[in-house]
């Protein structure tokens, strides 16, 4: 059995979380969580319109400490216990991810225990494995759709570790300009909804009619893109800007939001599942994992469960966006790899913005 702290603060999320793995961890290992505290700065950004990072790294720095401290009162663990502290150190907002390195670095030097640096993806790749309760078959393709990342992966074996090498290799299909999560959120800014409009447009797309308007899809797969793995949802903005702007000089717009909604959402998600459906059909594929703040989408979902082929996974709902348990389950891995650092080594970590 090995205890890991995870710590996460790469963006607008403070998360500390302990993760209990079977031991030692490596493949087909569980992953426990025991205890995750979060406190999400949506509010504060809300007026802003988006995050704004020297906002988020003030605030990290507020709340830390008291989220790490509960965290480990939750889960009843003892510092002393823990057999190493993971920590985000890339990508995302520099001073944000600074404040969580600075402070895994603390309690891994006080307590004498070794830090495991983590790539933020890698993490969300993880987060799949987090109370698991099957034994998910490879080969298997990976979706990871998120605020800043939309990336199509094909991965043949079950990696011994999440390494940047394996990320970068089984890297197959990536966005060409927005994220997938990013589409959803300025859209929703378009519609007049709160930052991050995802789960705006989930919401108030119920009971529309997804075929009302007719929204572009980036990259579809016919003529000289019939085999294209990438996505593009840049042009999705400008239609829907032109589209409310007509409804609202009508004195349709409010009538029309659910069917607006429904007809946005489709437009990504057909791009979505296009895509990741026809890599499952070119290479062979056991199962398909979708991982990242957008995977919580309850349409996605659907939609998958009747069109997949193949078993789905996903992480379970409150480990979809960003969290703690994900870098401790990531971390734990690399630590039964013998990758956690020492002091001599740690005290020199730095983070990195890509
Ligand atoms: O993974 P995440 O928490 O942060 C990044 O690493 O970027 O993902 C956040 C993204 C946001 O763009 C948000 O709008 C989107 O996930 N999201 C959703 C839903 N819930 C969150 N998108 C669509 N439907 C949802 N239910
Ligand atoms: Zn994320």
């Amino acid at each position: 059995m090995s205890l890991v702290l995870g710590i996460e603060t790469s963006c607008d999320e403070c998360s500390a979380s302990v993760v209990r793995t079977s031991a030692p961890a490596s493949t087909g290992t569980t992953y426990e969580p025991l205890s995750t505290s979060t406190f999400s700065q949506i509010e504060l950004h809300i007026p802003f319109g988006g995050v704004v990072p020297e906002v988020a790294s003030r605030n990290h720095l507020e709340q830390i400490e008291p989220i790490v401290f509960d965290a480990m009162k939750k889960a009843g663990v003892d510092f002393n216990a823990l057999d190493g502290i993971a920590v985000t150190n890339r990508p995302g907002l520099i001073g944000a991810l600074l404040v969580g390195v600075t402070a895994a670095k603390a309690v891994a030097y006080a307590r004498k225990k070794p830090l495991i640096p983590v790539h933020h993806l890698e993490g969300h790749l993880m987060s799949v494995f987090l109370n698991q309760p099957k034994k998910i078959e490879f080969p298997a393709v990976f979706l990871l759709v998120s605020g800043g990342h939309t990336n199509l992966h094909w991965i043949e074996k079950e990696p011994v570790e999440w390494t940047l090498d394996v990320l970068e290799k089984s890297l197959i299909g990536r966005s060409t300009d927005d994220a997938a999560g990013e589409a959803f959120d300025k859209t929703a800014k378009v519609m007049g909804f709160p930052y991050p409009g995802g789960k705006w447009i989930d919401q108030n797309s119920k009971g529309g009619d997804p075929k009302a308007f007719a929204f572009p899809r980036g990259l579809a797969n016919v003529g000289k893109n019939k085999d294209s793995l990438d996505f593009s949802f840049s042009g999705l903005k400008t239609a829907v800007m032109l589209q409310v702007q007509q409804l609202q000089t009508e004195g349709t717009f409010e009538a029309a939001r659910a069917d607006l909604c429904a007809s946005i959402q489709e437009a990504i998600l057909d791009s979505l599942l296009t895509k990741t459906l026809l890599l499952a059909k070119q290479k062979p594929t056991r199962s398909l994992v979708i991982v990242g703040g957008v995977s919580a989408n309850s349409k996605l979902r659907a939609r998958m469960a009747n069109e997949s082929p193949v078993p789905v996974y996903y992480p379970e709902l409150q480990y979809c966006t960003d969290n703690g348990a994900m870098i401790a389950a990531a971390g734990a891995l690399r630590l039964s790899q013998g990758h956690g650092l020492q002091s001599n080594e740690f005290l020199r970590l730095n983070a990195y913005a890509i």
